[in-house]
């Protein structure tokens, strides 16, 4: 991947309204689910990313005709999926999943089921995370899957799938992506397929399986599937990303005399605990959520005044609700009077980077003082930030959380390596500048 830097320097205020691309974790599952569907599918506001694009395109080598409708600056935005009823065919090659993790393990889950060999890959840092997560309980569902990485457990994977038999699995760790591996394999297997969540989290694959009138029954922290049902063809229309939303929440938050509006932001409950912890730390946040929500999901606008912060603890259920703000969450405590805590959090480690070792270097090279646990990490806030070159080692969410730390320092920060911004929010930059020569009002 080419190299590029982002240079910023400190903002005084924001003020107006944007609006944020559409939701990563949406936009895979209406890629993979209008693929298996019984007909077309139009999907709007999808997330033309780089790891969307990329399930897109695997869905496209395993026989799904996409027709895209409209393109962005950046990639499609709205396309027409014809579904191929739940039937795939054998891919010529290898399937790229580029960086992502959700993409690689659903597809896995999808690729389960289909009675033909297929190989999924995926870049360096893809090929460092574990597998053994999906692949274990995909295992006893009866599909062989191969674990080809250098590093025990991980990709390549090559998936020898076929008949699947149901299970009950307790997940080991809250993983919206193994919970949505298991009930997309289930849905081939004959009977009953459990899977049990340690704690709550992102339920995108329940509610988009509802939009698309495949059942799921949840009785407690238990979600069931019923295998052979197909999804019926629907349209989806995708709300905009929280965790895009993330970064500008919490630069408009942290800079008296800011307000800003964010519009058509997806709200599901089980990704907004952000808001929850900032609203503990003084923000002053507002959520509207708009009646006929998008996709089966909440929706609206934010709206955010900026003030002072102080810091708080994260509570333990809120971890997985807040998992991929946890950058972004470092920085308000570093902005924010006094200790923010972040604990129960290790699954940080094996994200797009070790985020506990990257976030903790960004900030030390900022002057933060940060204590670093093996499950999380403690910023004392407070102190003016100063400006420093930082490496985003390649994770998306390191160089847009410090590119954010930039506009609170002294003097000029430099995120280096910022192409990978491009995976989850293209756009990002041009955003950032808007914000400096002035937004819509
Ligand atoms: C995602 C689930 C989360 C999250 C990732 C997207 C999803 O990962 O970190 O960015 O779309 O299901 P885990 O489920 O592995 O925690």
């Amino acid at each position: 991947m080419e190299k590029s830097e982002l240079k910023v320097k400190a903002l005084d205020k924001i003020s107006g309204e944007i609006e944020v691309p559409g939701d990563k974790s949406m936009s895979h599952r209406a890629a993979i689910l209008a693929g298996i569907s019984n007909g077309e599918c139009r999907v709007s506001n999808f997330l033309p990313s780089e790891d969307c694009v990329n399930t897109l395109k695997a869905m496209e080598a395993l026989g799904v005709k996409v027709d895209i409708v409209k393109s962005g600056p950046h990639g499609p935005v709205e396309m027409v999926i014809h579904g191929r009823r739940m039937k795939l065919e054998a891919p010529d090659g290898p399937i790229d999943c580029g960086n992502s993790g959700t993409g690689m393990r659903l597809l896995a889950g999808l690729l389960a089921a289909q009675p033909f060999r297929s190989e999924l890959t995926g870049d360096a840092s893809l090929s460092g995370r574990p597998m053994g997560r999906i692949i274990k309980p995909l295992a006893e569902m009866g599909a062989k899957i191969e674990a080809r990485g250098e590093k025990a457990g991980c990709a390549p994977l090559v998936i020898h799938g076929g008949k699947l038999h149901p299970i009950t699995y307790q997940m080991p760790v809250a993983s919206a992506q193994v919970k949505s591996a298991i009930l997309l394999a289930g849905m081939f297997a004959e009977g009953k397929t459990t899977v049990v969540q340690p704690a709550d989290c992102r339920d995108h694959t329940e509610r988009m399986l509802e939009q698309f009138r495949v059942r799921t029954r949840r009785t407690g922290n238990a979600i069931t599937i019923y295998g052979g049902q197909m999804p019926e063809s629907t349209d989806i229309e995708v709300p905009g990303d929280f965790s895009s939303a993330a970064f500008w929440i919490v630069a408009a938050a942290g800079m008296t005399g800011s307000r800003l509006l964010i519009k058509n932001v997806g709200l599901n409950p089980t990704r907004t605990a952000l808001m929850d912890v900032l609203l503990r730390m003084g923000a002053k946040i507002q959520d509207q959520v708009r009646t006929g929500s998008e996709a089966g999901e909440a929706a609206g606008n934010i709206e955010v005044h900026g003030g002072i912060l102080r810091g708080t603890e994260v509570k333990k259920e809120e971890v997985p609700n807040l998992i991929d703000e946890v950058p972004i969450l470092a920085v308000a405590g570093a902005l924010a009077q006094g200790r923010t805590v972040i604990r129960n959090a290790g699954e940080l480690r094996v994200k797009e980077t070790d985020r506990i070792a990257t976030v903790v270097e960004g900030l030390r090279a900022m002057g933060v003082e940060v204590e670093e646990h093996e499950d999380g990490l403690e910023v004392v806030g407070g102190r003016k930030l100063k400006g420093a070159r930082i490496n985003s080692h390649g994770d998306h969410r390191i160089a847009m959380a410090f590119a954010i730390a930039g506009l609170f320092a002294v003097g000029e920060t430099i995120i280096e390596n910022t192409t990978c911004i491009a995976t989850s929010y293209p756009g990002f930059e041009e955003q950032m500048k808007a914000m400096r020569n002035g937004l819509k009002k």
